[in-house]
C-alpha cells in the first residue's frame, strides 16, 4: 500500500516566546519538524506534504533543503487540526493509498511505532496512536470498546467520566486517503474551541460503516514541544537516546555525557569518541576512526581508520579519507584530504584538495579568500609542505613536490619540484653580544628628567 505523510506545521508556537516559528527551533542539530520527517521516512512514503501557516515561507525553505521533493501546502488560517489536514486534499487528489498524519512539533515517534500502526491498518479503517498518560491533563481522551476505538473527546468537551480516562490521543493518525478526506468533509466546528477537530473522524467513522482502533506507544514518544523548557528537556532526552544508540551500534564513548550528537550523525563500528566532542549536523564517521577530545565536526565525512583531533574542527565539506590524520588546532573546510595524508598542527585548509600520503607542516594556511571571492588550492600526492607555508589561492602543487618552510606560494609548483620563497638569512658575528651590552647599559643608566 503506498503511503503519504502529512506533517502539520502551521502553528506559531506562541509559548516558545520567539520570532522563529516553533518547528524551526533545532533539536539534535536539525529543525524540529525534520524529526517527524525522519520517522515517517521509515514507511517509505511516496508523497510528503508539509502543512505550513505561520512564517510559511521560512518553514518551506528549510523543508526544501532537507527534502527537495517535499510538497508544501499552506493553511492560511489555523482553524484546527482537521482543517489543517483537509488543506492537503487537492494535492492528494490523485493519490490512492494510506495517509499518515504527523505533528511537526512531536519529534520522538519511533519508526517501529508507525510500522505497528501500518500493521493495525490491515484490520481497521482508522488507526490512532495512543498512550497511557501519567498526567492526562488536557490531552484528547480515547474512548475504547475492547480493541475498537469509539471516539476521541477533547478535554474541553469531555464529561467528568471521560476525563478520568488515562489513555490519550498522541495526534498521529492513519487512514486511507479516500476515507480520511471523506470523513473530514463531515467534521463541524461545533465544539468548545470552535475548531475543526481531526479527532472527530473517529466518531464519524463509527457512525458510518468504518472501524477504528488505537495502537499504544510509550508516552515519551508522543512528547510535544510547546515551550523552551520543553525544548531543552527534549534536547537532553534526545542526547541520552543518541548516546545509547551509538554504543549499541558499536561505538565506544569514553565519557558519553560529554558527547553531543545530531539527528543525522552516523558512526560506524569500532569508532572511538573521546570526551567533549560535538557532532553538528551531517557527520558520518566510518569504521575504526577515532575522534579525539574537544573536536567539533559538522557536515563532514571521516574515512575508516582516520584520526581527528584533539582540538580539531571539521566544517561543512570536509572529506577526510581513510587513515588520514587531522591534528590539534586544525580547521578543514570544503576540502578533501587524501588517504593517509597528515595535517597535524595549527593549520587551515579550506576550498582545497590534498593528495594521498601528503604531509602538511605546522602552521600551513590556504589563503582561500581575497575579500570578495573564494579560490581553490590543489595539492598533489606524496607532497611535503614545509611548516608555515602560505598558499595564495588559486594555486596548484604537483605530486611529490616540496615547499620550504615559510614559503609564500603564489604560482603553481610542478611535480617533484621544490618551491622556496623567503628572504635570505644573514649571520653577523658578535653582534648579539654587542647589542646585549648596549641594552643592559641603557637599563642601568639613571633615568633622565
Ligand atoms: C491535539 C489533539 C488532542 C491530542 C493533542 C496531542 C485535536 C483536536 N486535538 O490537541 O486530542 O491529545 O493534540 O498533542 O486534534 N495545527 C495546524 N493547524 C491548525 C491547528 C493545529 O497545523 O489549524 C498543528 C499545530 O501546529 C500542532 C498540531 O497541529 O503541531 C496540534 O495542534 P494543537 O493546537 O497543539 O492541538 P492540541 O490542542 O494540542
Ligand atoms: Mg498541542
Amino acid at each position: 500500500m503506498p503511503t503519504a505523510l502529512i506533517i502539520l506545521a502551521a502553528g506559531q508556537g506562541t509559548r516558545m516566546n520567539s520570532d522563529l516559528p516553533k518547528v524551526l527551533h533545532t533539536l539534535g542539530g536539525v529543525p524540529l519538524f525534520a524529526h517527524a520527517l525522519a520517522a515517517g521516512a521509515a514507511l517509505e512514503p511516496e508523497r510528503t506534504i508539509l502543512i505550513t501557516g505561520h512564517a510559511g515561507e521560512q518553514v518551506a525553505k528549510a523543508a526544501r533543503t532537507i527534502d527537495p521533493e517535499i510538497e508544501i501546502v499552506e493553511q492560511s488560517q489555523q482553524l484546527g487540526t482537521g482543517h489543517a489536514v483537509l488543506q492537503a486534499r487537492d494535492a492528494l487528489a490523485d493519490f490512492d493509498g494510506d495517509v499518515v498524519v504527523l505533528y511537526g512539533d512531536t519529534p520522538f515517534i519511533r519508526p517501529e511505532t508507525l510500522a505497528a500502526m501500518a500493521t493495525a491498518r490491515a484490520k481497521f479503517d482508522v488507526v490512532v496512536l495512543g498512550f497511557e498518560a501519567a498526567d492526562p491533563a488536557r490531552y484528547g481522551r480515547l474512548v475504547m470498546q475492547g480493541d475498537r476505538l469509539e471516539k476521541i473527546v477533547e478535554y474541553n468537551d469531555a464529561t467528568t467520566e471521560e476525563r478520568s480516562i488515562t489513555f490519550c490521543n498522541s495526534g498521529i493518525k492513519m487512514a486511507s486517503a479516500e476515507n480520511l478526506f471523506k470523513l473530514l468533509d463531515k467534521v463541524e466546528n461545533d465544539n468548545a474551541a470552535a475548531e475543526y477537530y481531526l479527532t472527530d473522524i473517529v466518531g464519524l467513522a463509527n457512525a458510518s460503516d468504518l472501524t477504528a482502533t488505537a495502537v499504544a506507544c510509550d508516552e515519551g514518544e508522543t512528547l510535544g514541544i510547546n515551550t523552551r523548557a520543553e525544548l531543552s528537556a527534549a534536547e537532553a532526552a534526545f542526547q541520552v537516546r543518541a548516546r545509547l544508540e551509538a554504543v549499541e551500534n558499536g561505538t565506544t564513548l569514553i565519557a558519553p555525557d560529554t558527547v553531543f550528537f545530531s539527528q543525522n550523525t552516523h558512526l560506524g563500528r569500532d569508532v572511538v569518541v573521546e570526551p567533549n566532542v560535538v557532532f553538528g549536523p551531517g557527520v558520518t564517521v566510518e569504521t575504526g576512526a577515532r575522534i579525539r577530545a574537544f573536536s567539533h565536526l559538522e557536515g563532514a565525512h571521516v574515512g575508516a581508520g582516520a584520526i581527528i583531533g584533539p582540538y580539531a574542527r571539521l566544517r561543512p565539506g570536509a572529506e577526510i579519507s581513510n587513515d588520514a590524520h587531522i591534528g590539534n588546532f586544525v580547521e578543514i573546510k570544503n576540502a578533501e584530504i587524501g588517504e593517509g595524508a597528515k595535517v597535524n598542527h595549527l593549520t587551515y585548509i579550506g576550498d582545497a584538495s590534498v593528495g594521498e600520503a601528503t604531509n602538511i607542516g605546522a602552521g600551513t594556511i590556504t589563503c582561500n579568500y581575497d575579500g570578495v571571492m573564494k579560490h581553490r588550492t590543489e595539492i598533489g600526492a606524496r607532497a611535503f609542505i614545509g611548516s608555515d607555508t602560505m598558499f595564495v589561492a588559486p594555486v596548484k602543487v604537483g605530486d611529490g613536490a616540496m615547499t620550504a618552510t615559510g614559503t609564500v606560494v603564489t604560482r603553481d609548483i610542478p611535480d617533484n619540484a621544490l618551491a622556496i620563497a623567503r628572504s635570505e638569512m644573514q649571520i653577523k658575528p658578535g653582534i648579539a653580544r654587542k647589542l646585549f651590552e648596549k641594552l643592559k647599559a641603557v637599563k642601568a643608566s639613571p633615568k633622565k628628567g
